[in-house]
């Protein structure tokens, strides 16, 4: 059902994109100032949707994309990606003709989460689109967790992962600094949303590679058993992008994959990722 909010000048509406996770807003312009009560519509939005996608935007400044992550946190450099001069905190999104991978998204994946504090969101307007396909894919992991009986919530409760990333990036983006040493961590394996209270499966294919605790065996099938089960269709969406539109996704309670099928055409756009908390 759509909902309608009158803020001081605009018609600001919030329509569900499905049931089950994200939501269209229309009638905030991100490029100009965002006042308070905007802030918190998009706050709460964020909280109750998971996945927001502002539509009928223009392109975004790399100065005004910055400004407008920041109303919701500091913003968080990444690890291993190439920086965008003069801007650090922008993460160029590119790929065409002379892509040999993807962008680094095509499994599911919570960003950087192998960060000791990973982002708790992520905003990504795209200016450059194939004619068609380039979708993002993005899953509810609040469902996921709720979704498992409860001896397996049970057991999962109690258990760490490591999360790693030298395996993904080393020699990915940046082939010439082979010294950096690219970030690992080990989080809970069901997480608890620091605003919302609730709790979300917390591992992902990209960077989730071992269960403390168990053997590597144990550890491979239950990984691989919480990876299928979170990437169920039931759990997910798929967005089909118009130029300029803005996402804006919580790490900590899903997951998200670009979807490759575009090559050799152009994708393009640019993104920031905000600073989060330790999971716990
Ligand atoms: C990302 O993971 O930030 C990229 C998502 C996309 O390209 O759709």
């Amino acid at each position: 059902m759509k909902n309608m909010i009158n803020s001081s000048n605009n018609k600001i509406t919030i329509r569900p994109y499905a049931p089950n996770i994200g939501a269209i807003i229309t009638g905030i312009d991100l490029s100009k100032e965002i006042t308070n009560s905007e802030q918190n519509i998009i706050k709460d939005a964020f909280h109750k949707y998971l996945v927001i996608f502002f539509q009928k935007q223009s392109e975004i400044s790399p100065v005004n994309h910055i400004k407008l992550g920041k109303y919701f946190g500091d913003l968080h450099i990444h690890p291993a990606a190439p920086k965008m001069k003069n801007y650090p905190e922008i993460f160029e999104i590119h790929t065409d003709k002379n892509s040999k991978i993807s962008n680094g998204a095509e499994y599911f994946h919570s960003d950087v989460s192998c960060e000791k504090e990973p982002p708790l969101g992520t905003m990504l307007q795209l200016h450059i689109l194939p004619e068609c396909g380039g979708d993002t894919m993005f899953a509810n992991m609040y469902m996921a967790y709720d979704a498992l009986s409860d001896p397996m919530k049970n057991f999962l409760n109690n258990l760490y992962a490591s999360h790693e990333s030298e395996h993904f990036y080393r020699g990915r983006y940046n082939k010439t600094n082979e010294n950096v040493k690219y970030p690992s961590s080990i989080h809970p394996v069901v997480r608890t949303h620091p605003v919302t209270k609730k709790k979300a499966l917390y591992i992902n294919r990209f960077f989730t590679t071992k269960i403390e605790g168990l053997s590597k065996d144990e550890s491979l099938i239950i990984l691989n058993y919480l990876f299928e089960h979170c990437e169920k269709t039931d759990f997910q969406i798929r967005y089909r992008w118009q130029q300029n539109d803005m996402a804006f996704w919580d790490n900590r309670c899903t997951l998200h994959k670009a979807i490759w099928d575009y090559f050799p055409n152009e994708r393009k756009g640019r993104r920031v990722t905000i600073k989060g908390d330790k999971p716990y």
